[in-house]
């Protein structure tokens, strides 16, 4: 059993927790996930690491409550525990000394760029970040980013924050006027990865993705978080999380995200009798 050291509400659809898991802090890099299971007959549910403490040997997740697992563990307070809390999983992110990195992040997904961008940072790389979401509440850690980060843009569909429009729309602009980047690490909704690389793949700006497909086992032995990458297949779980975005097939992974979405809405009705 694992124990909720803390537990914060960033927004209405997105929650925080600090995790008592010595062995996962210990080894995780920036990349990794875990497998939390909330109780003994739940459903393993893949979450990236947010950050980490080697020294209070504790793990940060930072999970969007939108299912019935999440909707679980979203009941769990500071004080409870968890019964699984499986990693570190996956490889860890292919970080490069370069000169400068801009990260993009949609939504929740500033929550794994943020240990990335961090290391980064440690190696000596100049990191900007776009963050978007789509109004204000839902611009998540952008202080976390400004510790480090020489530019924090901030995108809001609605225009609430910032810039009105997509990161992809300030990431177009910053090329437009002769940023040079050496790396873009986008992570966020599959249709953003897919248009970043829409930007950065004419102008040869090599562009790191993170997948987050279905995932069962976690060890690449059931074939559930299948993708292609190059032509080839392979497993998000243990390739991955993170692939060259030039490569991936984005419609695929697309298609294969919303496989399941009546079941889950089924089992979160079932829930809510
Ligand atoms: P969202 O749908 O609210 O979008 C967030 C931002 O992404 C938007 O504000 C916009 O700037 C950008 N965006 C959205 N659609 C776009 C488009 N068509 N073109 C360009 N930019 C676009 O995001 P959300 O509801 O917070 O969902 C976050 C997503 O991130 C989830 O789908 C989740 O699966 C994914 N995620 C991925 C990882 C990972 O490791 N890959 C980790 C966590 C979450
Ligand atoms: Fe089973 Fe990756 S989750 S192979």
């Amino acid at each position: 059993m694992y124990k909720i050291v803390s537990k914060e509400i960033l927004n209405s659809a997105v929650e925080l927790m600090v995790i008592e898991a010595p062995f996962v802090a210990n080894k995780c890099e920036a990349g990794q996930f875990v497998i939390v299971r909330v109780d003994e007959d739940g459903e393993r549910v893949p979450l990236t690491i947010a950050d980490y403490d080697r020294e209070k040997k504790t793990v940060t997740i930072i999970y969007q409550v939108i299912g019935y697992s999440t909707g679980l563990l979203s009941k769990k307070q500071a004080g409870d525990y968890v019964q699984d809390f499986v990693g570190p999983l996956g490889q860890p992110a292919p970080l490069h000394k370069c000169d400068h990195v801009i990260g993009v992040a949609g939504g929740v997904g500033a929550a794994p760029l943020y240990p990335q961008l961090r290391k980064l940072h440690e190696m000596g790389v100049k990191v900007d970040v776009i963050i978007g979401g789509r109004s204000e509440e839902f611009v998540i850690l952008k202080e976390k980013f400004e510790a480090f980060c020489d530019h924090v843009y901030v995108t809001t569909d609605d225009g609430s924050a910032g810039i009105k429009g997509f990161v992809t729309t300030v990431l177009q602009d910053l090329i437009d006027k002769g940023e040079k980047f050496d790396e873009v690490i986008a992570i966020g909704p599959l249709i953003m990865m897919k248009n970043v690389v829409k930007v950065t793949k004419p102008l040869e700006i090599p562009t790191a993705v993170s997948l987050n497909p279905i995932m069962i086992d976690g060890t690449g032995m059931c074939g559930g978080c299948r993708v292609t990458v190059g032509g080839q297949t392979r497993f998000a779980c243990v390739d991955g999380p993170d692939f060259d975005g030039f490569l991936v097939d984005f419609d695929e992974c697309m298609k294969r995200q919303g496989m399941f979405r009546e079941e889950e809405h089924e089992c979160k009705l079932r829930a809510a009798q």
